[in-house]
């Protein structure tokens, strides 16, 4: 698989490809693996959202993977993705909203429960649960099952802070999230249709001030179909957010101070 490694310099806001010497780089590896799903990789490991077998974007197989935790932001398919698989083969908990933790017990998986407000320490990585505009069932065999309601985490590892929103429309209450964690990075929805589209997500940014953001969850099937540039170009026209459009398999470092 081909990884494009790029790094960004915290205080800099300078975008380099660095060629050589990489793994020198003490910092945060954040890579896409289509759709929702990131991969995050500091002292722990974390997957969120690893909708990764049904989904032909995604470069890895959920065997692929070899992670510490699993995060699952809301009930859906295209989220809970291959979490119960990848959970049990890398004995890995999955922290997820109350109810949807008491269903994936139901199924046999280690599922850790907390709810929107709280943080929790999982296996040394803080996970902060925040709010989503969203729904969140769970749909088995064509019936819908009840699994809580919809969220987004901010992840700290390492020092870093990664705000994973989740499928949401922007909402107000973000600034509260940017003023109480100060994101790092912000990965946020573009696709429209079951989320906010380019104009609500540029409009997120105005409201997190990340240092940098990653869009998602656009371009995996037809209705969701966006040009991530083009918000690209608005959303630096707009803010002083730094914005990496990356493909499903390429990632990016972000140092912690180097
Ligand atoms: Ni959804
Ligand atoms: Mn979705």
């Amino acid at each position: 698989m081909y990884l494009t490694n790029m790094c960004f310099g915290r205080h800099t806001g300078k975008l380099n490809f660095l060629v050589a010497k990489r793994e020198r780089v003490m910092g945060m590896k954040v890579t896409w693996l289509g759709h929702a799903a990131f991969l995050i990789e500091g002292s722990k490991k974390v997957v969120i959202d690893p909708f990764l077998s049904g989904n032909p974007s995604c470069p890895l197989k959920p065997q692929d993977l070899h992670v510490d935790v699993v995060a699952v932001t809301h009930g859906h398919g295209d989220h809970l993705g291959d979490a119960a698989e990848i959970s049990t083969q890398c004995n890995a908990p999955v922290i997820c909203i109350h109810e949807l933790s008491r269903y994936l017990f139901t199924q046999g998986v280690n599922a850790i429960g907390m709810n929107i407000g709280g943080t929790a320490e999982v296996r040394g990585v803080k996970f902060t649960m925040v709010n989503a505009v969203h729904s969140a069932d769970v749909e088995e065999n064509g019936r819908l099952i009840s699994t809580g309601c919809s969220a987004g985490f901010v992840v700290e590892m390492d020092g870093v802070r990664i705000y994973h929103t989740g499928d949401t429309d922007v909402f107000t209450d973000m600034q509260l999230i940017g003023e109480l964690y100060s994101p790092d990075i912000m990965l946020l929805p573009i696709g429209d249709w079951y989320t906010m589209g380019i104009k609500g997500a540029v409009k997120a940014l105005e409201f997190i001030r990340p240092e940098l953001a990653i869009p998602m969850h656009y371009n995996t099937f037809p209705a969701i179909k966006q040009d991530p540039m083009e918000f690209k170009r608005l959303a630096e026209a707009q803010t002083d957010v730094k914005v990496v459009v990356l493909n499903p398999g390429e990632s990016i470092e972000y140092p912690i101070s180097i």
